[in-house]
Formats: structure tokens, C-alpha cells, sequence
């Protein structure tokens, strides 16, 4: 065998190793009669790399160790070599709560952790599988350059200079979009890449600057037809690599409902709690905060009943309050439902002096509540309050009361949400974006308001949500070149930036580009949800930090004056 040493422990002058390697730990014993081996042994230390030679045993009577898969046995250690030995190890491995900077700096050591070689090997097993069932489905894998232009998927670019061609640079790709369009028109038409993509963006516990896409294009199927097919390939990982069957067909839900009752393009549906929205209830209501509110063009209340909430405390509830000021919240109140009467005495709340009973019928039989229940009530602006009323809903679903009334459903829970608008106004830089990419068509029968109308435009878009998590992304494509410029038009893309950035994409569309259309699944958010990691970090093997650098080589580094000058670059100074 070979492997590590895990731990060593000396009782009564016997030596015994727990030898590690991927597949767990095996006992190794050196008897001290075994002069020349028990010599060597007494000098190994943990994490010395080891080639044993020994005789498999039954381990004594009563000691067998019933937490190890091989913990009716031990090896009677006969030839020992030490393959190599380790200095001092910053922590041992397998240690809990290790830093996240240690464990990153350290990553070697931490690689070793048992659920590390887990999530790996995972992984692995994942993509084989994908690639197993892409072939099936007749997919040929193609390889796109890295080497690129822009591909506009709403983050910045990473660039590279150009050498010789100097002033100009290279973009590493967000996705590969463009190409693998092209490849449709060039009559590759089932497609796919297991791919790095590159976005310069901030970044959160499911976000890498560099991180791993399984990239289909397809021509020839309509919007139902990739769903269906791509939902029958998720359903067949999770069946192969964890023995768990997802729901067939996938639940579908439109965007707009997805708003309405979840607040959230992405919402999780483990958590069995719904809004109720209260503006035209609250637009007569005596509450000025709240009527102001359900006047304005764009304002929004929302009623989150959760059922058994009477019991939540004070103290929890001034909780909540703080929690949802962080996502942009003036406050939030409440009414909490003792017993229902005619005289609604039996509610209690810090504003109920200011509705009427009629007011309250109303949000009783609107939010169904019933005895012992609470209503959290928020109001804002559309989004903010679609924000944090959602990311309220997240907080008490997970929460130990969530926990304890069955308000999680901690399962899997698929889910496409489809028909997005097609674009969202930008109030910062007054203008229209893309919510998908601008390669996203249209739904049909729009293709003549797209610029009279963008706000109405809704596209063939659609997003694979699964526990919350945005696992994939795709759409049907705009084939005809027309469409496509108008849709730049809309975007206020310059016609010369339009030619230079994306005329080879509007060239081959006029060549009888078919009907075409695909998906892209974040390979490490899925790997992430399934071996229940907390942070995307923890299923690849060599990230970066939420500020963008590698701690285990130190990159992005200083470069010198040579390679610059080499690269005609001239960069300004800032102090450090
Ligand atoms: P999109 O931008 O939605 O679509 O990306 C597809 C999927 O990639 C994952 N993802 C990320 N994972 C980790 N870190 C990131 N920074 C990151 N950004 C995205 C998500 C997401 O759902 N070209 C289109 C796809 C298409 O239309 O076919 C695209 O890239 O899981």
C-alpha cells in the first residue's frame, strides 16, 4: 500500500499508522520484535508519504473500530520505505474550522481533506457523466479560442495584450456565446464544451472570476425541446453520481409569478412560503407609510404569512428587522394573529390602530392566515422590497423555527422559470440591458416593437433554478441578422462599434443561419449544491479569493519592466 500518514499513536510500545490515501484509512501495526522496521517507524511523523508491505489481520478482539470501512482489519507491517517525509504541517489534516486564507494558501494539504477528494472526484465523475450522456444525445464537443474578442455577458472583461500588435488586446471569454452560434451556422448543430469562462465581476460565495460552464447549442429545437432534453441530462447525474431521483418534467414557472409570489427570478422552493400582495389593500388604508406606497407607480406591499409565527419573539422579530435593513429595507412590521373574531381583537401589531376592519378582513382572507400565524408586511419600490421581502422568506425558511414547522422542505427542488422580459432599464447610465445577452430572441410576434417598445418585450429565455441556486441559463437565439441589429439598436450600441465588435456575428447569420438555440449549466455551482458545499471554493481545486487572487501562488503579481516593455505597456503607479 501506499499513502500518508494520518496519525500515529504509540500504546505499549507497539506503532500503530493510520495510512491514508483517497479511499479512507487502514491501520498499519510495527510489532517491536520487528527490530529494523520498528526503527524506521518510530521516525515517521504525520503526512510522510509510505510504501508498506504487510500481512492483512483480523484486528483483536474489541478493537475493531466500526466508524472505518476497514475497521475490522489492520496490516501487519513487514517492509516499510519512506517514500518521503513532511515538515511541521500548519494544521492537521481533516481539522475543522480551518481559515479560509490557511486553507487556500495551503492548498495542497487542504486538498487532502476527505471531503475535498469527495467533492473532486465528484466533480470528475459529474462531467463524465455529462459527457456520457451528450454523446448519447449525438453532441460532439469543439473546442472554442480563449483568445477572443468581447463576449458580452454583463461583466468586464479580463484582457491580454497583444504582443505583436501592439495597443491591441485580446479578451478572455465570458462565455462562448458567439462561437458556438457560429458553429450552428457552420452545421455543427448539437454541440457542447466543458469550458472556463472568465468574468471580471464582484464576487460572492457562488461567483469565480474563472469558473467552469458545460456549454450546448443546439439547431432546429424549440424552447420546450432543449428544456426537456437538458432537464432529462441534470435528472440523469443526480441519478448516476448520487442516487437521487429529480421530479420529472421539472416544474415551470413564469417569471412574472416567480416575482409575484417569491419576489426573486430565482426562488427557492424548499421553502414552503408564499407573498400576498397587499397594495390595492393598503392603497386606502389610514397607514400613510404604507398608502403613499401602494400609490406609487412603481411601489409594491408585501404580506409574508408564515404559519405558527405567532410563537416568533420580539427579539426575533427585531432580528428580522435589522436583517432585512441590510438588503436595502426602512423597516418592517407586522401583525400577528392570536385568534380571528369579528371585532379583530385578537390581532396584534404596531399599526393595526390605523386599519380599519375592513382593512384587516381583507388581509386575513387575502393571506389565508389563521390562528397562531404572523404577517411580516414590507413596502418599497418594486425591487427593493421584491429584495428583501425575498431574502426574508430565505432567512426564516432556514431558520431553526423554519426547521421546526415544517416550513422547509429540504429536498431537491428543480425548477425552470421562463419568459423574461427581454430587457431592464439601467437608471444609472440611462439605458436599456439585456437581461439574458443580446443574442436572446424575442418571443415571436414582438420582432415589430423592439424599438417602440422595449419594455413590453418579453424573450424566449430560460433559467434552471434548483434550491435557490441559478444553475444554468439559456435561450432560443435571434438567426436573422435584422432582428439581431435591432435589438443592438434598442441597447444603444453604436453602428461602428456594432461592426467592429459583432459584424462577423451579423456576416453569418446572412448565410443561412438556421433557427438555433442552447444552454450553459455553471458546472461549480452544481457540483456546489450537490455535495451541499457552503461556497463554490470548495469544489474546485485551485480558486481564487472574493478579491480575485490565488494565495497558493500569489497571482495576479508584478511583471517586469521587460515583459512590459516587450508588451508596449505603460501602466500608472499606485502607491501600496
Ligand atoms: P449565464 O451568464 O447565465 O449564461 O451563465 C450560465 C451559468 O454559468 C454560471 N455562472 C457562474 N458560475 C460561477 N461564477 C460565475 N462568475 C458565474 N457566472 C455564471 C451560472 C449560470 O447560470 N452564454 C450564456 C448561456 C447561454 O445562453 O447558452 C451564459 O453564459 O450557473
Amino acid at each position: 500500500m501506499c499513502g500518508w500518514v494520518h496519525r500515529k499513536r504509540n500504546h505499549g510500545g507497539i506503532i500503530f499508522i493510520d495510512l491514508r490515501d483517497y479511499t479512507g484509512l487502514v491501520q498499519i501495526v510495527f510489532d517491536p520484535n520487528d527490530i529494523k522496521i520498528y526503527k524506521i517507524a518510530k521516525i515517521i511523523r504525520n503526512e510522510f508519504c509510505l510504501q508498506i508491505i504487510g500481512k492483512v489481520c483480523s484486528r483483536p478482539n474489541k478493537t475493531n473500530n466500526t466508524n472505518l470501512i476497514s475497521g475490522n482489519i489492520e496490516i501487519l507491517c513487514r517492509e516499510l520505505k519512506i517514500l518521503n517525509s513532511s515538515i511541521t504541517l500548519p494544521f492537521q489534516i481533516d481539522e475543522k474550522n480551518i481559515l479560509e486564507v490557511t486553507n487556500l494558501k495551503y492548498r495542497v494539504l487542504y486538498l487532502r481533506y476527505k471531503h475535498m477528494q469527495k467533492n473532486l472526484r465528484l466533480r470528475y465523475k459529474v462531467t463524465m457523466e455529462v459527457r456520457k450522456f451528450l454523446d448519447s444525445k449525438k453532441f460532439i464537443e469543439i473546442e472554442t479560442p480563449i483568445l477572443s474578442k468581447s463576449t458580452p455577458e454583463g461583466a468586464r472583461d479580463y484582457l491580454v495584450p497583444s504582443r505583436i500588435n501592439p495597443g491591441e488586446f485580446f479578451a478572455l471569454p465570458q462565455s462562448p456565446q458567439l462561437f458556438k452560434q457560429l458553429l450552428m451556422v457552420a452545421n455543427f448543430d448539437r454541440y457542447y464544451q466543458i469550458t472556463k469562462c472568465f468574468r471580471d465581476e464582484d464576487l460572492r460565495s457562488d461567483r469565480q472570476p474563472e469558473f467552469t460552464q458545460i456549454d450546448c447549442e443546439t439547431s432546429f429545437m424549440n424552447e420546450e425541446e432543449i428544456r426537456n432534453l437538458f432537464e432529462e441530462m441534470i435528472r440523469v447525474i443526480f441519478y448516476k453520481t448520487l442516487n437521487i431521483k429529480l421530479p420529472n418534467p421539472f416544474p415551470v414557472i413564469e417569471w412574472s409569478t416567480a416575482i409575484k409570489l417569491y419576489g426573486s427570478d430565482k426562488p427557492d422552493m424548499c421553502i414552503k412560503l408564499i407573498f400576498t400582495d397587499l397594495t390595492n389593500i393598503m392603497k386606502d388604508s389610514d397607514f400613510k407609510l404604507f398608502s403613499k406606497i401602494a400609490n406609487m407607480k412603481n411601489g409594491r406591499i408585501i404580506g409574508l404569512k408564515i404559519p405558527g409565527g405567532f410563537s416568533i419573539s420580539r427579539n426575533e422579530i427585531n432580528y428580522y428587522t435589522q436583517f432585512v435593513k441590510t438588503y436595502g429595507a426602512k423597516g418592517l412590521t407586522y401583525i400577528k394573529i392570536h385568534k380571528i373574531s369579528k371585532e379583530f381583537d385578537g390581532l396584534k401589531s404596531p399599526i393595526i390602530k390605523y386599519f380599519n376592519n375592513l382593512i384587516l378582513e381583507k388581509i386575513i382572507n387575502k393571506t389565508e392566515a389563521q390562528n397562531g400565524d404572523i404577517i411580516f408586511l414590507g413596502g418599497d419600490e418594486k425591487n427593493i422590497v421584491n429584495n428583501f421581502m425575498s431574502a426574508l422568506r430565505i432567512k426564516i425558511g432556514y431558520s431553526d423555527f423554519g426547521k421546526r414547522n415544517n416550513i422547509l422542505n429540504n429536498k431537491w427542488h428543480p425548477l425552470w422559470v421562463i419568459n423574461f422580459p427581454m430587457f431592464k432599464y439601467d437608471k444609472i447610465n440611462n439605458n436599456w440591458i439585456a437581461r439574458h445577452h443580446p443574442f436572446t430572441a424575442p418571443k415571436d410576434g414582438y420582432e415589430d416593437f423592439i424599438i417602440t417598445n422595449p419594455e413590453k418585450i418579453f424573450s424566449k429565455a430560460y433559467d434552471l433554478i434548483i434550491n435557490g441556486w441559478e444553475i444554468g441559463g439559456g435561450s432560443i437565439r435571434i438567426h436573422d441578422a435584422e432582428i439581431q441589429k435591432k435589438i443592438f439598436k434598442v441597447l444603444n450600441i453604436d453602428n461602428k462599434i456594432v461592426k467592429t465588435q459583432f459584424g462577423f456575428l451579423l456576416n453569418s447569420l446572412k448565410y443561412g443561419a438556421p433557427p438555433h438555440g442552447g444552454i450553459a449549466f455553471g458546472l461549480d455551482r452544481l457540483i456546489t449544491i450537490m455535495t451541499g458545499s457552503k461556497s463554490i471554493r470548495d469544489v474546485i481545486a485551485f480558486p481564487k479569493t472574493q478579491s480575485a487572487q490565488c494565495l497558493l501562488t500569489n497571482a495576479p503579481s508584478i511583471v517586469d519592466e521587460k515583459q512590459l516593455n516587450e508588451l508596449n505597456i505603460l501602466y500608472k503607479k499606485t502607491k501600496n
